[in-house]
This record gives C-alpha cells, sequence and structure tokens, in this order.
C-alpha cells in the first residue's frame, strides 16, 4: 500500500509511521476506537510526497527493534517535521526524532523491559487529566538505547530513575515523544495519553463510526460493481459473513453466495449459516454437499499440511465449478481484513518461515479472471464485529470464535474420518455449551477440543474400555498471533470431562492443553 486508501479522504485522519514495531497495528487500533481514522505506512514509503498527499492532522512514529546507532536505521521523512502537524513518538520513535533533530541518543547499560514507573515532572496537555506534577504512573517500557541529551527547545515531562527524558516536549513545535509503549494494555492509562494527543492537541473530532463506514462502504461497492455480479464464498466465519451482508445491502440479488459444505464444520454450523442467510436476510445462496469429495480425498492422509494443501485446493475446485454454474459473474468477494494488507517492515531481511499454509481462496480470482470485493479491507477483527451489529446481525454470530479453514481435519490429528468427526463434533458442542453456560464465551478468544489418535485404557461400570483422548483447548489473545491458555478452575473442567465421557462414545480420557503461542500454536496441526 503505498497511496492512502480510498476511505482515508472522508475522514479526518492520523498518519501512523510504522518503523517495524510489533505492537504498531495495537496504536491503530486505540485510535480506532475512540472514532478516529488512521492508516499504518512503513517509514520507507512515507516520503515527502506521500505525506503531503494524505494530508493528516497528526503523525505518530512507531517503536522499532532497531537501534539508532545501527548502520542505515530507519528514520522519519523530513516532510514529517515539516507537514506543520501534531507529531508523537513512541519508544524509537523518540529516539529518532531526538537523533534527528540534533539530540543524543545512547546505548544504555540498563536494558528496561517491562512494567515501569515513570514520574511527572511537568504540566503538559499529554498528561491532562493523569493527576499534579510528581504523580506516578504504571507504563510498559521495552527500549535498549536511551535518550542522553535532547534537542534544543525540548523539555522533560516525565522521568524514571534510569531514563531522564521519559517523556519529552517542544509545546512551539508541537512534537511530544514517550519513551515507553502507550498502546499496550500493561500501560494501564496509554489510551487516555494517545487521546490527550490526538483529540486533545491535534484537535481530531472522532468521525469514523460504524454507520459513516456502513453508508460509505455501500456507495463504494456499488460504483465498483455496477450492474455487475459477485459471487461470495461463505465460510459460516465472521468476516465473510459481514462481508456477504453489506455486498447485499448495496447491490441486493446481484450477490450470489456459494455455501461449501465440507463436513468438516462444527455442530449444526452449516444450517446456521444457511438459515441464517436464506432465512433471516433472504440472500440467494447455493448450498453445496461436498462432504463425500473432502472425506473421501482425506482418506489415508494423516501429514498436516497435506490435509491442509488437499482442502484448500478441493475447496477452490469445488467452488469454482459451483461458481461458473451462477454464471456471469465478474467479481469475488472476500472478507480480507487490515491486518492481512498491512505491509510490515521486516529488519532481517530473510523470508519467514511458512509454520502452518493458511487456507484461503487464493488464487481463484486469477484463474476465473474474477475482480475482487474486499469491503472490510480497512478494518480491524473487533470493527468488523462492530459493523456487523451495525448491519443487524445477531450478537452471538458476530461474537464466534474464529474458526480455521481446514475446519475439523486439522484438529483430528493423524487420519480423518467421517466418524471420527462425528465424535468431535459431539465432544466439542458440549465443551462449548459448558463455556456459554459458564459465561466464558466472550472471554476467550477460541476455545475448541482436540481429537487425538491416541487410545487409552479406561473403565466404565464394570467393563473395561479401550478409545481414544480428546483434547480441551481454550486461549485467549487480541489477534491470534500470540495466545495464553485460559486458567478453567479445576471443577469446570471436571465437569467438562464427566460430561463428555459419559455422553460420547469413543472418548474415555479428557485432557487440557496448557501450551502458550509461542510456543505451541493455537491448533494443534
Ligand atoms: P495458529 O494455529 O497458527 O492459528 O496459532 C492462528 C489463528 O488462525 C486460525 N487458523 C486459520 N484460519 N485458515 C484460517 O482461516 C487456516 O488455514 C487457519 N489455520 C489456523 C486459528 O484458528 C487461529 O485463530
Amino acid at each position: 500500500m503505498t497511496a492512502p486508501s480510498a476511505l482515508a479522504k472522508n475522514h479526518e485522519r492520523v498518519l501512523i509511521v510504522d518503523f517495524g514495531s510489533q505492537v504498531t497495528q495495537l496504536i491503530a487500533r486505540r485510535l480506532r476506537e475512540m472514532g478516529v481514522y488512521c492508516e499504518i505506512h512503513p517509514y520507507n514509503r512515507a516520503d515527502g510526497g506521500f505525506i503531503k498527499g494524505f494530508d493528516p492532522k497528526a503523525i505518530i512514529l512507531s517503536g522499532s527493534p532497531a537501534s539508532v546507532h545501527w548502520e542505515n536505521s530507519p528514520r522519519a521523512d523530513k516532510q514529517v517535521f515539516e507537514q506543520g502537524v501534531p507529531i508523537l513518538g513512541i519508544c524509537y520513535g523518540e529516539q529518532t526524532i531526538c537523533a534527528q533533530l540534533g539530540g543524543k541518543v545512547e546505548p544504555s547499560d540498563h536494558r528496561e523491559f517491562g512494567r515501569a514507573d515513570i514520574e511527572i515532572v511537568a504540566d503538559s496537555p499529554l498528561f491532562a487529566g493523569f493527576g499534579p506534577v510528581g504523580t506516578m504512573e504504571r507504563v510498559w517500557m521495552s527500549h535498549g538505547d536511551k535518550v542522553d541529551v535532547i534537542p534544543d527547545g525540548f523539555r522533560a515531562i516525565a522521568k524514571t530513575p534510569n531514563a531522564p527524558f521519559a517523556a519529552i516536549e517542544n509545546a512551539e513545535r508541537r512534537i511530544w515523544a514517550i519513551q515507553f509503549h502507550a498502546e499496550v494494555a500493561h500501560t494501564p492509562r496509554g489510551a487516555m495519553l494517545l487521546r490527550n494527543f490526538v483529540q486533545g492537541i491535534a484537535g481530531l473530532k472522532g468521525d469514523w463510526t460504524m454507520a459513516a463506514l456502513r453508508a460509505e462502504q455501500v456507495a463504494k461497492i456499488r460504483a465498483q460493481v455496477g450492474s455487475g455480479k459477485v459471487i461470495c464464498g461463505l465460510s459460516g466465519g465472521v468476516d465473510s459473513s459481514v462481508a456477504a451482508v453489506l455486498i447485499h445491502e448495496a447491490i441486493g440479488d446481484q450477490l450470489t453466495c456459494v455455501f461449501v459444505d465440507t463436513g468438516l464444520m462444527r455442530a449444526n454450523e452449516a444450517d446456521e449459516v444457511v438459515s441464517l442467510f436464506r432465512g433471516h436476510y433472504n440472500i440467494p445462496l447455493v448450498h453445496i454437499d461436498a462432504k463425500a469429495e473432502f472425506l473421501g480425498g482425506l482418506k489415508g492422509v494423516d501429514d498436516p499440511e497435506r490435509k491442509r494443501k488437499f482442502i484448500g485446493k478441493t475447496f477452490i475446485d469445488v467452488f469454482e465449478r459451483e461458481a461458473k454454474k451462477v454464471g456471469g459473474a465478474g467479481f469475488l468477494a472476500q472478507g480480507t481484513l487490515y491486518p492481512d494488507v498491512i505491509e510490515s517492515v521486516s529488519f532481517d531481511g530473510g523470508p519467514s518461515v511458512t509454520i502452518k499454509s493458511h487456507h484461503n481462496v487464493g488464487g481463484l480470482p486469477e484463474r476465473m479472471n474474477l475482480k475482487l470485493v474486499e469491503p472490510l479491507r480497512e478494518l480491524f477483527k473487533d470493527e468488523v464485529r462492530a459493523l456487523g451489529r451495525e448491519l443487524g446481525l445477531p450478537p452471538a454470530f458476530v461474537g464466534r470464535h474464529p474458526f480455521p479453514g481446514p475446519g475439523l481435519a486439522i484438529r483430528i490429528p493423524g487420519e480423518v474420518t467421517a466418524e471420527r468427526v462425528a465424535i468431535l463434533q459431539k465432544a466439542d458442542a458440549i465443551y462449548l455449551e459448558e463455556i456459554r453456560k459458564a459465561g466464558l464465551y466472550d472471554t476467550i478468544w477460541q476455545a475448541f477440543a482436540v481429537l487425538l489418535p491416541v487410545r487409552t485404557v479406561g473403565v466404565m461400570g464394570d467393563e473395561r474400555t479401550y478409545d481414544n483422548v480428546l483434547a480441551l483447548r481454550a486461549v485467549t489473545s487480541t489477534d491470534g498471533m500470540t495466545a495464553d491458555y485460559f486458567p478453567f478452575d479445576h471443577e469446570f473442567l471436571g465437569r467438562c470431562a464427566t460430561r463428555i465421557i459419559n455422553e460420547v462414545r469413543g472418548v474415555n480420557r479428557v485432557v487440557y492443553d496448557v501450551t502458550s503461542k509461542p510456543p505451541g500454536t493455537i491448533e494443534w496441526e
């Protein structure tokens, strides 16, 4: 993405210049939560011409894994400082501001990593509402270098024993900078600080609402599609569903949804999707029962990557076949989200390793000569959920946990058979029912059962059993990139185990997975 998105021009906006920090996306999320439109662009693309064209009302410089002492380490384009709008540097952002404007940054003897307490040492609009000078504030630090000398015209507004310039300002030039990460949840009042900058200092009103977005997207889809036909592959997930409902609002029956039932969905899921779309929304829906094709092809396949590749390819084959029957479609709708689109900055330069081949309908648009309609490209997952609610999708549907494209196949290590899918569906449904009953569904990012290719000995009544082991998994996460296992109490886990073993024939032992990501992944395959 080298140009501002089409949406940008309709809203007051903030430019986030990305230097490659792991948490840059969180800056954007915090701003969007306040109703402020912003975009992330890599530092080496945010050049003078781009910045002038983007015409931001404020600029934020992100953190970075780099050190300003590295040869050719990244710098902000000088237009950042000439644009005449307020600037906030975060972590590396502060260091590069200081290095670029005549201060001095030194490698520190003390790496500061983790929680720290800063002391506010001067009145500043950045700390409005935090309390008087002398207030201590908990923040999250993560840096090696530290600012030793600040450029002329700047003053310290907060310090720690290790970092005399934990926060600085030049009110005249309207530049602020902080050594800590205000965007992470570990800085409890970080969102308030960002609000002070964006709304208090830069004066953005916050005109990014779901109602406005809905109207804009409807107009945009109509302009793109004209009288053409669109097909949309529904997966049962939130993203493709929200995209479909939005597109239907824009172009009505020019949209046809294709739902491929792979036989690898959760219990009742296929019926729920079909009745929501046909019954509730009256959206034309082609329902393809491809269970036999998928299960047949998975016979004897136990390697995770072969499973994924087969399912991905078969999905495209089936979809293409059916889409051709619909006839005359010039467009393919996809629920692509902003995190898939942001171009990240890599400092090691090497290709990243493939941990898992993710399943999507990649390749199809070229094969079928289709243009893409992607109305969610500028949105984060939580914004897609908000848009779904705005469009009247049932809250329980909108709040669904993510579900992987290859479905239950990757939750059955070893060979996938119809019998094993049925066992897993039943156990998984009981587990989710218990989670809902306990009021925990919305606190958990994802919860599911995994049917292991391990049989163990048990005793039920007076009988010896020799049956399957089932693993339960539940994690918290903000984006699926990292995750922690969910700390259920033991009573809850015991209740799930008892119910599953009593009610699901074929399972005689239940275990709970306490692995976080990394080093584990969320799914088992
Ligand atoms: P992992 O297992 O890599 O999963 O930690 C991270 C998130 O991605 C989901 N996932 C997928 N989603 N197609 C998808 O659409 C896939 O092939 C796929 N594989 C994993 C997973 O459920 C979790 O939310």
